[in-house]
């Protein structure tokens, strides 16, 4: 009898061990969310991601007018610049890369380094940067938005009171649309929702490789940028981890992360950057906080010999390079919206 019971429990436990799809641990992979988080003082209503949208489109949140955040962030591509680093007000050239705003909402925390908890934080930063946005104070961009009549008649529906045209309105409005921007049914998608001929055996492979040779312990949840998190909270780890021939090359270590390292209160972060989104990756080349490797193939070798201290085979990087490359998901149409017009183009009419 109990010969028979166990024979029985042998079958069992290969039955499961066969139908089981093997490679999908169920922490480390877990599908895109349809709906990104909100903050309980900002909750999303149609008429907040529109006005958001009209904002980030807007030039006119730049001093002299010629950058909007789009100008960097696509939307209407793959939501950066596709530049190594970007270019901001007056030509001037900014000294990191441009990650993308598309599957930004699931972030716990914004910028290669980690340093804005939300993205209502994030979007206050842009507007004063010297180099991007350049408007000298809050205030001046609250004015110059004010002056704008159909703004103005937006943020009174939006957010009502005496004065809704703020900085931090601004800033709730922008992040508003923002959680919009989400890529699901990606084939990687697909396969984790049952779909088990969605991934080929090649990208199986490369699944199967990004979690045996260590990937996933920084690259994992639905973002593939780590553990959840709360908001505001960091997944930071040393990038280079281990000395390595691509430091030079690529100039990883000329940008120390937080305040390139300066920073008294947070020098403990020096040398550590956020582990990123790998969404889409096959579409935001070039990589890494400088945008110094032009292509995924070369970041994947840099990332295995930099965080795991292993030279990777062309077979091992290719089929990693085919896995990463299933992760692109569905990017919704993003329609040019129509801006309000200024008050005195209003008034020449
Ligand atoms: C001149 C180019 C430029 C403009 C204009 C710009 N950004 Fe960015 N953005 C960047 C760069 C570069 C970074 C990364 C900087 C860093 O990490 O230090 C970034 C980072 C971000 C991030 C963080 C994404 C992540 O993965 O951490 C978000 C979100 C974002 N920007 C949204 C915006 C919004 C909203 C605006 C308009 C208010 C804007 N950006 C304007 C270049 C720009
Ligand atoms: C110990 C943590 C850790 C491990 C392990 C790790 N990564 Fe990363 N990864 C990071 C960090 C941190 C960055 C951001 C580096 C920077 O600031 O430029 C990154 C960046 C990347 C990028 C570039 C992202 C972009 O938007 O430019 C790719 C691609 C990538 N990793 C793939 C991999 C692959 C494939 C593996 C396994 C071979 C791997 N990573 C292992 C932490 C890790």
């Amino acid at each position: 009898m109990t010969v028979f019971r166990s024979a029985f429990l042998v079958v069992i436990l290969c039955v499961i061990a066969f139908t089981t799809p093997s490679y999908a641990s169920v922490e480390n992979f877990v599908p895109l969310p349809l709906v990104a988080p909100e903050p309980k003082d900002n909750p999303s209503t149609p008429e907040k991601i529109s006005l958001g949208k009209q904002l980030f489109f807007d030039a006119r949140l730049s001093i002299d007018g010629t950058v909007s955040c789009n100008s960097c962030h696509d939307v209407q591509g793959n939501g950066t610049d596709s530049r190594a680093t970007s270019i901001g007000v007056k030509g001037q050239l900014g000294d990191r890369s441009a990650p993308s705003v598309w599957n930004a909402a699931f972030l716990s925390a914004q910028m290669w380094d980690g340093r804005f908890p939300s993205l209502e934080e994030q979007a206050k930063g842009p507007i004063l940067n010297p180099i991007e946005m350049a408007m000298p104070h809050p205030d001046a961009a609250v004015e110059r938005i004010a002056s704008i009549p159909g703004y103005v008649s937006q943020f009174t529906k939006v957010f009502g009171g005496d004065k809704p045209v703020t900085y931090d309105n601004i800033a709730r409005a922008i992040a508003a649309y923002e959680r919009t921007l989400i890529t699901p049914n990606s084939r990687f998608d697909q396969y984790l929702l049952g779909n088990t001929a969605a991934l080929t055996r090649q990208e199986l492979n490369g699944m199967e490789a990004f979690e045996s040779l260590g990937c996933v312990r920084c690259h994992r949840g639905p973002a593939m940028a780590g553990p959840l998190l709360v908001t505001g909270e960091v997944f930071l780890q040393w990038f280079p981890a281990f000395p390595n021939h691509y430091i030079d090359k690529y100039k990883l270590v000329d940008d120390l992360g937080y305040n390139n390292g300066k920073d008294n209160e947070l020098k403990v972060r020096r040398g550590k950057w956020r582990v990123p989104s790998l969404r889409n990756i096959a579409n935001t080349a070039p990589y890494f906080h400088n945008g110094s490797v032009k292509t995924l193939n070369k970041a994947i070798r840099v990332m295995a010999r930099s965080q795991l201290n292993r030279e990777l085979s062309d077979y091992e990087a290719d089929i990693l390079e085919a896995f990463l490359k299933s992760l692109t998901g569905e990017y919704s149409i993003q329609a040019t919206p129509i801006l309000p017009p200024d008050a005195d183009t209003l008034a020449s009419k």
